[in-house]
């Protein structure tokens, strides 16, 4: 497979990235996805077994210095951390949690929702590698000042957070290609090998993926879950929450009472409080509610619209390898 400047920077075999998914890519996933040549990423909930410990910043600390010597005991390759900086208690939790992973000797940093100028010195100077995820050109451009070491496209398609502005893959990859020096990694709708040689076509120089790698054996999302994913179809996910912050899920209760809401007016305040409670998770919130619990009626089952593609669980290394086969037969049909 081609190697572009991405596999340099990361030291890694593929130009593929196994992307952050909240509490279920743990050191496991993680170190079998860098075992076979791509990089994995521990999540920012890895480790964490119940809710309460997700929020207790001792606990969240532990968590994160476990699964990053969990990971070195089971890879001696490259790795990532991801840090949704957010704001408020999640910017403190973060801030807290790359001191600990730069203790642990983090190589590589995917830093998502927040400035790139935050932390991306701070990371330089632990001599740690900063992966930085954008939505738009202008976004890309900002964290290239900063000084990040590569950029991802978070296109439309993609499962859990997207941009406002709502372009997909193949419009976004292209135009950041254009507009940044920097390596590109395509995210968002890439599920098998087509896929990672048309991100390249675009100009990507690695891809990132999230969908395709829960379901896996090594991923600890509920079985539920996981089944939910390789049953969906084409049409089973849908973007909703334009008022509070858009995201990609598998459509359910949850979409659609928060889709009525929307329609019919609700506030922010309202649909906020809607999207942290409600009597039919078990006091769970939504995202662990889905991804931990199982509870895909009623929690918010983060999904990629390419789960139509994928209908079968298979181990980490197997995604890598069908990656790596299927790439030269793909290129060998265009010719
Ligand atoms: C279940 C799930 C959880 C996610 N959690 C996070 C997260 O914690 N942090 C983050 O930066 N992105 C998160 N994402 C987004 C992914 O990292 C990635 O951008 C996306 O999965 C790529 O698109 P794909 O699903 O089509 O492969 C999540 C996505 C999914 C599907």
């Amino acid at each position: 497979m081609k190697q572009t400047r991405l596999c340099q920077l990361l030291g890694i075999e593929y130009p593929i990235i196994q992307a952050p998914m909240a509490w279920i890519t743990c050191a496991e996933l993680a170190a079998a996805v860098s075992n076979a040549g791509g990089l994995g990423t521990l999540g920012p909930e890895a480790g964490a077994k119940t809710q309460e410990e997700a929020k207790d910043l001792d606990i969240v600390e532990r968590c994160l210095r476990e699964q990053i010597r969990k990971v070195k005991t089971l890879t001696d390759k490259p790795f990532a951390v991801n840090f949704p900086i957010g704001w408020g208690k999640q910017k403190i939790f973060n801030e807290r949690r790359i001191t600990v992973a730069i203790e642990e000797g983090m190589p590589i940093a995917i830093v998502s929702m927040g400035s790139p100028e935050l932390f991306t010195q701070k990371l330089h100077d632990a001599g740690i590698k900063v992966i930085h995820i954008v939505v738009s050109v202008e976004q890309a451009r900002k964290a290239e000042k900063a000084g990040v070491d590569a950029i991802v496209c978070i296109g439309y398609e993609a499962g859990g957070h997207i941009g406002a502005d709502e372009l997909p893959t193949f419009v976004l990859v292209p135009q950041v290609v254009d507009a940044v020096e920097i390596p590109v990694i395509a995210a968002g709708g890439i599920a098998d090998a087509r896929g990672l040689v048309a991100a390249l076509a675009l100009g990507a120089e690695g891809i990132y993926m999230g969908t395709r790698f829960l379901a896996t054996y090594e991923c600890n999302a509920h079985p539920t879950m996981k089944q939910a994913v390789i049953q969906a179809g084409d049409t089973s996910t849908i973007a909703f929450g334009r008022r509070t912050g858009i995201s990609r899920c598998l459509k359910n209760a949850y979409t659609a009472r928060h889709m009525e809401m929307e329609a019919s007016g609700a506030t922010f305040d309202e649909l906020r409080e809607y999207e942290r409670s409600g009597d039919d998770l078990g006091g769970w919130r939504r995202i662990p509610a889905a991804l931990v619990d199982g509870n895909i009626t009623h929690g918010s089952a983060a999904c990629g619209a390419i789960a139509g593609m994928i209908n079968e669980i298979i181990s980490a290394g197997e995604v890598i390898r069908r990656m790596v086969e299927g790439y030269e037969a793909v290129l060998a049909k265009l010719r």
